[in-house]
């Protein structure tokens, strides 16, 4: 199977889905069957038993993989849809602060198509706004001014020869990628 089947939108890939949970069915009298994993730590099991028609009972007893596996399973079909959110003004640092509460009236209702990915995409640049006043000093942008957007981390050892003593990186290489086909995308030289 080509992993652009597994996309719900794609028509190769539905019919493929609806073959798989007719072959299920049929091999379970007609009905569909109940999966259930009771340790599913990220919940790909009933994710995939969901997928093809199957009832999914799935437990776990650490929280943070109970939560993964609310996310995986549940969110997508609760909140995967469209709706209203409510914006609310972007506030800077020293605002964010100092300022009380916000009043409803600067908030905004607006209807977005999918509830979920702009739940998503909102809280995701909220934390990435707070990374980058913390730390984004510690991560300059590279020589040609543009953001770096990954590091090759290399443990180092003093050059041999007593008079340079520089620290040399043990890597075989500094390019992440060399063929000229790849270049646009994010594999890049550094
Ligand atoms: C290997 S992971 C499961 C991975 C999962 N099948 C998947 O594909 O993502 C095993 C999980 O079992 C959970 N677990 C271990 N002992 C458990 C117990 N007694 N009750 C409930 N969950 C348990 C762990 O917290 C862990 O998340």
């Amino acid at each position: 199977m080509k992993w652009e089947t597994s996309d719900p939108e794609n028509p190769q890939g539905r019919e493929i889905l609806h073959i798989a949970r007719e072959l299920v069915r049929a091999a379970n009298g007609g009905e569909p069957p109940t999966v259930l994993d009771p340790f599913a730590g990220g919940g790909a099991i009933p994710l995939e038993a969901g997928r093809i028609g199957c009832r999914a009972i799935a437990n776990d007893y650490n929280p943070v993989a109970y939560l993964i596996l609310r996310a995986t399973c549940e969110f997508p079909q609760k909140y995967g849809r469209p709706g209203k959110v409510t914006l609310t003004p972007a506030l800077s640092h020293r605002e964010r602060e100092y300022s009380r509460p916000l009043v409803k009236d600067q908030q905004e209702e607006r209807d977005v198509s999918n509830v979920l990915v702009h739940d998503v995409e909102k809280w995701a640049n909220w934390i990435l706004e707070r990374a980058r006043e913390k730390i984004g000093h510690l991560y300059p942008p590279g020589k040609d001014s543009r953001p770096v957007i990954g590091y090759l981390w290399a443990r180092t050892a003093p050059c041999s020869n007593p008079s340079c003593r520089a620290e040399i990186p043990l890597l075989r290489s500094l390019l992440v990628c060399n063929k000229k086909d790849k270049e646009g995308g994010s594999c890049h030289g550094y």
